[in-house]
């Protein structure tokens, strides 16, 4: 099936991202959220992006035009009753999500693809809320949109192959590579790998078996990974890294996703990495430094 219209509900990190990797790719994208303040600020971020990608001539004067010459953005769900595609990236909670796709199917054709970003929530419950769950697929997307490769290509219990192919198709279209994820289970690929490396690298800190300098160097010199598993969650956010962790162990019981004690001390006492200046390391200097005395 064609896709020319993509309508992108959401307009925080990950859907002005994927707003703007889809009309970079030539799409005509409207880009929603609930009060204009924030598709206003959604919409500056695109700009901003753009703008880097253009002065570090990533991008020509005419791509950067076209890009946002092909973004328009509302508050009224009803415009999109034109997609082809609907990528949702609202907050992550099921009853908001389920809300978001009930309305959708009432306003969008019956061709139309919902498509969710969800990073754990399960894709069949999410296409419960509509009367066709063989049109609702995961996309899951990883930040900042523009610049990571992947996006995940989920399947739900209900998921035609006609709607993953056009799924994979537009995502491949728009810069991204893909892979299947073919059963709907909670963490995905990626995350289902990541998260847990994240928890046993905080047990090992909480245990004193090594630094947090040690732990990252060990995994990138001896797995050559370009990040260590402390210096990653503390980009990620462990707060966010966290909230990933508990989603995945209250669907599935799996103790390996159990956020350990260290974690949710540092989540409570507000240590979440860069974002606040101090996690697994000290970056109030501007530079990543060693604090932790074992
Ligand atoms: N942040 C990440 O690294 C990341 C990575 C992969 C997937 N995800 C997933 O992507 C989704 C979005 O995450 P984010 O980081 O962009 O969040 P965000 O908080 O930056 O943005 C969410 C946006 O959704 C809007 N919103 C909330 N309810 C809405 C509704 N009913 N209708 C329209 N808009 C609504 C909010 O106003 C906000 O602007 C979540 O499901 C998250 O789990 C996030």
């Amino acid at each position: 099936m064609e896709i020319k219209n993509v309508f992108v509900v959401g307009s925080g990190l990950m859907g002005g991202g994927i707003a703007q990797v889809s009309a970079t790719a030539g799409y005509e994208v409207k880009m929603h959220d609930v009060e204009e303040k924030f598709t206003a600020k959604g919409l500056q971020a695109v700009e901003g992006s753009l703008g880097k990608f253009l002065s570090k001539e990533k991008i020509t004067q005419e791509q950067h035009d076209t890009a946002l010459a092909n973004l328009s953005t509302t508050t009224d769900l009803a415009d999109a009753s034109d997609a082809d595609l609907v990528v949702e990236a609202v907050f992550e909670n099921l009853d908001v999500k389920k809300e978001v796709f009930g309305k959708l199917d009432g306003i969008c054709p019956a061709h139309t693809i919902l498509a969710t970003n969800t990073s754990a929530i399960p894709i069949s419950s999410i296409a419960a809320a509509t009367g066709r769950p063989d049109r609702v697929v995961g996309t899951h997307f990883f930040s900042p949109v523009p610049l990571m490769r992947l996006c995940e290509i989920i399947r739900g219990l209900q998921t035609s192959e006609e709607t993953m192919a056009a799924a994979e198709a537009w995502a491949q279209s728009v810069g991204k590579e893909t892979v299947r994820v073919l059963k709907d289970h909670a963490g995905f690929i990626a995350n289902r790998l990541y998260l847990p490396m994240g928890c046993e690298a905080a047990r090992m800190l909480e245990a004193g078996v090594a630094t947090p300098e040690d732990i990252d160097k060990a995994m990138r010199k001896g797995y050559n990974l370009p990040m260590g598993p402390l210096e990653l969650a503390d980009m990620t956010g462990i707060d966010v890294l966290m909230n990933a962790c508990t989603a995945i162990y209250n669907d599935t019981g799996d103790p390996k996703f159990y956020p350990p004690p260290l974690m949710r001390r540092m989540v409570a006492a507000g240590l979440l990495g860069r974002k606040t200046g101090k996690g697994y390391y000290d970056y109030s200097s501007g530079k990543q430094e060693s604090y932790w005395e074992l």
